[in-house]
């Protein structure tokens, strides 16, 4: 096939086994982009579509950077690989100083994986590792939450919360995993920002430190805000209780930034915005601007002395590792976000944007079939009202605003909103205007 034909309907779509796709349903209507630039997307009907979602929150610097493209591709030409294990280059050495300058407390050891599994994933081993250094092999249960995502290896997968991606798999989950209650009550409704009530969720984890013995707990991993299930925001207090909880039993705090960090709240991860500093994060997404996969993990310098130091001298410290972890072209592609990010003052001007964002996304409260929205910095949630059968309406939506030209991603009753930085109040309009359009027809569509 021609590359010119493979952005067009190609002869068959039968072979590409699509990821978290109604496979049916794509294949008799397909979805295909062609193009992007900028806060827009083309698809292959050569309509043109506004991005609403940063794609899956990965391109809050706007599609098609050059920046970025001359870095990626003069780092093909220079170096286009080189093995991450007993051997390196200076680039990712360059790229973890500057990420470090940006995490919270003394996150200042960095871990390159490939994506935001991958990072979940490490974080998991890294907690595991650090407290058999410390002589505490006992601890081998972690603790997750209700609605989370945190992705779908084993690992990620086990310590996530939503049904439908742990059902099918439960037999292959990892052992001692305990989940708390979500943090999604029926009081939140249309609160923009943090919700009052509902901090006395986190004694959840002191719950199940008295039933399973918090000496036996290695982690406690959280989304600072729950992104996939529809920016679930924390309650006022909820972060600083379970940081308190953690340090009372030794357990350590993984905050999964896969989709906050970077910006997406106006600061440069939702730990500073929150002023709750956790023990190992995660990031992913955003680092490349989404062009390239990389995941990352960031450790206290504790964490990462006291790995090492157990270790015998000449030893591999820590028996885990990709071969693509910080490979050359990654690294470039997350250096020249660092550079953006430097150069157009991007976190404020996340921050700057993010009350215009709330308001033009609360004010589709008033459309019948839109049952809640929730919303913090330049992320949303839109809960529709289920349609006969939970799960269906997110859908049906999406594709209803798909065809008014604004795209996103929907998660079962829920549209997930999450504009690019780089959007003027024009485009935020533009948005909220077309989600309105959608909306409405996919309303009418019911009735009919
Ligand atoms: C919070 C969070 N963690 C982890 C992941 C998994 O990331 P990836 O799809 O890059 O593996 C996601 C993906 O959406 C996420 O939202």
């Amino acid at each position: 096939m021609s590359s010119e034909n493979i952005s067009k309907i190609p002869n068959s779509l039968q072979e590409h086994w699509m990821p978290f796709t109604s496979n049916k349903d794509f294949k008799e209507n397909p979805r295909l982009i062609t193009g992007a630039k900028g806060v827009y997307l083309t698809n292959h009907k050569g309509k043109t579509m506004i991005d609403a979602s940063s794609g899956l929150f990965c391109n809050p610097l706007g599609h098609g950077r050059k920046e970025i493209t001359e870095a990626v591709s003069k780092q093909l030409e220079q170096l286009d690989y080189c093995q991450p294990f007993q051997q390196g280059f200076g680039g990712s050495f360059e790229l973890a100083t500057k990420i470090s300058r940006h995490t919270p407390g003394n996150l200042n050891r960095i871990f390159y994986t490939i994506c935001g599994s991958t990072a979940v994933e490490t974080a998991i081993k890294i907690a595991i590792a650090y407290h058999r250094a410390k002589g505490n092999s006992q601890r081998f249960r972690f603790v997750g939450r209700e609605r989370a995502y945190h992705g779908m290896n084993i690992g990620a997968t086990s310590v996530g919360g939503m049904i439908n991606n742990v059902k099918t798999f439960a037999s292959i989950l990892m052992p001692g995993v305990l989940h708390m209650r979500h943090t999604h009550l029926p009081e939140h409704k249309f609160i923009s920002g943090q919700p009052n009530t509902g901090v006395e969720l986190a004694d959840d984890l002191e719950r199940i430190c008295t039933n399973f013995g918090g000496e036996n707990i290695a982690a406690c991993i959280v989304e600072p805000i729950a992104g996939s299930t529809g920016t679930l925001v924390p309650p006022k207090g909820y972060l600083n209780r379970l940081r308190e909880i953690c340090d009372k039993n030794g357990i350590l705090l993984i905050f999964d930034e896969v989709i906050t960090g970077w910006g997406r709240t106006g600061s440069p991860f939702a730990s500073q915005e929150f002023g709750v500093t956790p023990d190992i994060m995660t990031m992913a997404k955003a680092t490349t601007n989404g062009v390239v996969p990389m995941g990352v993990v960031a450790c206290k310098e504790e964490i990462y002395d006291a790995v090492i130091e157990a270790a015998p001298k000449g030893a591999v410290e820590l028996f885990h590792g990709y071969t693509y972890s910080g490979i050359p072209v990654s690294v470039a592609a997350a250096l020249a976000v660092q550079d953006i990010i430097e150069k157009d003052d991007i976190f404020n001007r996340a921050k700057d944007m993010s009350p215009y964002f709330q308001k033009g996304l609360f004010s589709l409260r008033d459309i019948d079939v839109v049952d809640n929205i929730r919303g913090y910095g330049m992320m949303g949630g839109i809960d529709m009202k289920m349609n006969i059968k939970a799960g269906k309406a997110g859908f049906e939506c999406f594709k209803a605003c798909y065809e008014v030209g604004v795209n996103f991603k929907a998660t079962g009753d829920c549209l997930i909103i999450a504009p690019q930085f780089i959007c003027e109040k024009k485009h935020i309009d533009e948005i909220i205007d077309k989600l309105r359009t959608g909306i409405l027809n996919y309303s009418k569509n019911l009735k009919n």
